[in-house]
């Protein structure tokens, strides 16, 4: 059978950090709280005039080369995105045409937080049916943009950055020992479209609007969500939670994400964290949190990563790839 092999990753950081501290000086809020309740310490923020498209870009160029490809050679490009550059065309356009990436297509998808699942959900699709047989998927955000800065439920808790990682058709056997994504399960219940929104838009205010959430109730659905997304993705993979080697999970808070670990039995030694310095990137974080635990040689070939995210919808979703 095919399956769709992850051969290459890649992401970028915009160079301005911002501290607990620095936020403290503009919004009533300390570093222990945010500590405390989130793990986070400090984000990235684009510099002015950098957008979606330019962190995207250069996530993108990072993980063609590892994977050793010219941009020409993608069938696909898809990019995750709740940030992009303009309403209309796709921000994947853009990109596509800034990497020389002549054919194929090249489109966004919109899951909020759970964008990165999505578009590898989406590439796999595409690969499996032998609609395409390379793909570049890209997760890139610029929440900056849509923070309300003075509202301190919020502005502490996101980031910018941006991840990618270029998938290929490969010949399998079939079996669990194959490398490439394994499975992918997704579900959403809009029923909580307010618990996490941008109050604004096109067709309502004709603005780009501010994030709003219900933080609390973002957090009791969390966990359940991700950890039932998980466990019903490994049982699709045919792999027991045993057999796990990584998670990678959507890097919001690292509250929700020890408990969730704890609800799949995975020790923490076996969980990817970035939150403590790069805080929510929304569909950036699982790339953003991949690419390093890749490069800093803990993922190592043929190992077992689970990848879970949830995000505004809601939208929740995970992935099993064998590295
Ligand atoms: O991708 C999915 C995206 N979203 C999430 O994952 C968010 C999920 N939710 C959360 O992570 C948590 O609910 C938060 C981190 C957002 C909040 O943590 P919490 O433990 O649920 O705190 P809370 O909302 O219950 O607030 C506790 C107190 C409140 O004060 P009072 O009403 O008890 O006096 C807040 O006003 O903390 C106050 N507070 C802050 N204090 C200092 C809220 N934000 C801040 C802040 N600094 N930044």
């Amino acid at each position: 059978m095919i399956r769709s092999r992850i051969i290459g990753c890649g992401s970028y950081l915009p160079e301005k950090i911002l501290t607990n501290d620095d936020l403290s000086r503009f919004v009533e809020t300390n570093n222990s709280w945010i500590v405390e309740r989130t793990g986070i310490r400090e984000r990235h923020i684009a510099a002015e005039g950098e957008t979606t498209a330019d962190l995207a870009e250069q996530a993108a160029r990072k993980a063609l080369s590892a994977a050793g490809i010219e941009a020409n050679a993608l069938d696909l490009l898809v990019l995750a995105t709740s940030t992009p550059d303009n309403t209309f065309p796709a921000t994947a356009t853009r990109v596509q045409a800034r990497l020389g990436m002549t054919g194929g297509v090249a489109f966004d998808v919109q899951a909020v937080c759970a964008g990165f699942v999505c578009a590898l959900s989406v590439a796999d699709s595409f690969i499996r049916s032998g609609q395409a047989r390379t793909a570049l998927i890209i997760g890139a955000e610029t929440y900056s943009r849509i923070l309300d800065w003075s509202d301190r439920t919020t502005c502490v808790l996101f980031g910018d950055g941006a991840g990618a990682a270029v998938l290929s058709a490969e010949e399998s056997p079939g079996t669990t020992a194959d490398r490439g994504v394994l499975a992918v399960k997704m579900h959403s219940d809009g029923r909580h479209y307010d618990a996490l929104y941008v109050d604004g838009g096109v067709s309502t205010t004709q603005t780009a609007g501010h994030l709003r959430m219900n933080g609390r109730e973002v957090f009791r659905h969390a966990v359940g969500n991700l950890a039932s997304v998980a466990t019903e993705a490994m049982a699709a993979a045919g792999v027991a939670p045993e057999a796990i080697d990584w998670l990678v999970p959507h890097q919001a808070n690292a509250r929700i994400i020890e408990a969730t670990a704890k609800k799949l039995g995975l020790p923490m030694e076996k969980v990817v964290m970035t939150v403590d310095r790069h805080a929510n990137t929304s569909a950036a974080s699982i790339p953003l949190a991949l690419c390093e635990a890749v490069a800093d040689g803990r993922v190592k070939p043929g190992q077992l990563l689970v990848m879970e995210a949830i995000g505004g919808g809601f939208v929740w979703g995970a992935a099993v790839v064998r590295w």
